[in-house]
């Protein structure tokens, strides 16, 4: 497996596969601090392309003034392990002055519905910074294919929009959110977590499976009882205050007057240190996708 620190180096190897006729690339992106999530991503890119590329880059653009950019967990070397051991080719591990040289000015700025409601509401610009640096490492690595997990609901949603949008060449695949055995949604941000906290942290999951009986109980209803069902399980739990709770199109974002598939039932709520989200999906068939636990097929 190849380290690739810089931008010239890493053109200077993309320009050796396309030479040669490597066949596809598969591009798994991350911040790093890699859990059985990224890695369920990397082991299908490794099942579907010739060449397999990760990235791990804590994006400064895509946080808040106060958000915890500087607290962001790293481990290079373990990140290093763990994808060598998935299969991995090459990992590109740029520094926020390779990506952002002085002088630089171009941002891809998200607009409508799915950047204005939810993540987006609450964290002003996250967006902008996801696709301006997902765009420039869909142009250095050129992949065939990149790979996302369903956690990042929103994320996966302004992404399908961007490639779109911009007649990105790169196929997006969205695998389902790996969770830990209790049902809570992995997540780096998860070792912000003291063993109470930790506990207290499965309410995300316990609020969308309360969302997920309201709904099945009045499909064609309005999301009233589904929206009550998940505040109650989150007001139960004195350790987590709630962002939001919501029932929308996972494809817009725009909220559902009346409960149908395909459907997102999203949370977002702060536990302790950690503000954590998550969501389950009723796909178009009507069957839930509540993720799957780490280990078990
Ligand atoms: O999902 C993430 O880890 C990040 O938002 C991404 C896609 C790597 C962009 O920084």
């Amino acid at each position: 497996m190849r380290v690739i620190a810089t931008i010239d180096e890493l053109v200077g190897e993309r320009a050796g596969w396309a030479g040669a006729g490597t066949g596809a690339v598969g591009f798994v992106p991350t911040m790093g601090y890699l859990h059985a999530g990224h890695l369920s991503l990397a082991e299908r890119a490794r099942a579907e392309n010739d060449m397999v590329v990760a990235s791990i880059f804590v994006n400064p653009a895509q946080f808040g003034p106060n958000e915890d950019l500087a607290s962001y967990p790293r481990d290079l070397a373990r990140d290093l392990e763990r994808l060598e051991a998935a299969g991995v080719d090459v990992v590109f591990t740029p520094t926020p002055e390779q990506m952002y040289p002085a002088g630089f000015s171009t941002y891809v700025v998200p607009e409508g519905t799915l950047n204005a409601r939810l993540e987006a509401a609450v964290r002003p610009g996250h967006f902008r910074g996801v696709c301006t640096v997902v765009l420039k490492l869909f142009n250095l690595v050129r992949p065939a294919r990149a790979y996302f997990g369903q956690k990042d609901a929103q994320q996966v949603a302004v992404l399908r929009r961007m490639v779109a949008d911009l007649n990105v060449p790169v196929e997006l695949r969205v695998l389902p959110t790996m969770r830990e055995a209790d049902g809570l949604a992995m997540s780096s941000r998860n070792s912000y977590l003291g063993p109470e906290d930790r506990a207290a942290a499965t309410v995300l999951i316990r609020a969308l499976r309360a969302g997920a009986a309201a709904f099945d109980a009045n499909r064609d209803g309005p999301p009233d009882a589904a929206l009550a069902a998940m505040r109650t399980v989150v007001a139960d739990e004195p350790r987590a205050t709630l962002d939001y709770a919501d029932v929308c199109d996972p494809r817009t974002f725009a909220p559902l007057a009346t409960l149908r598939s395909p459907a997102l039932l999203a949370i977002a709520a702060r536990v302790g240190p950690a503000r954590l989200i998550d969501n389950v999906v009723l796909d178009e068939s009507g069957d839930w996708n509540m993720g799957r636990v780490a280990g078990e097929n």
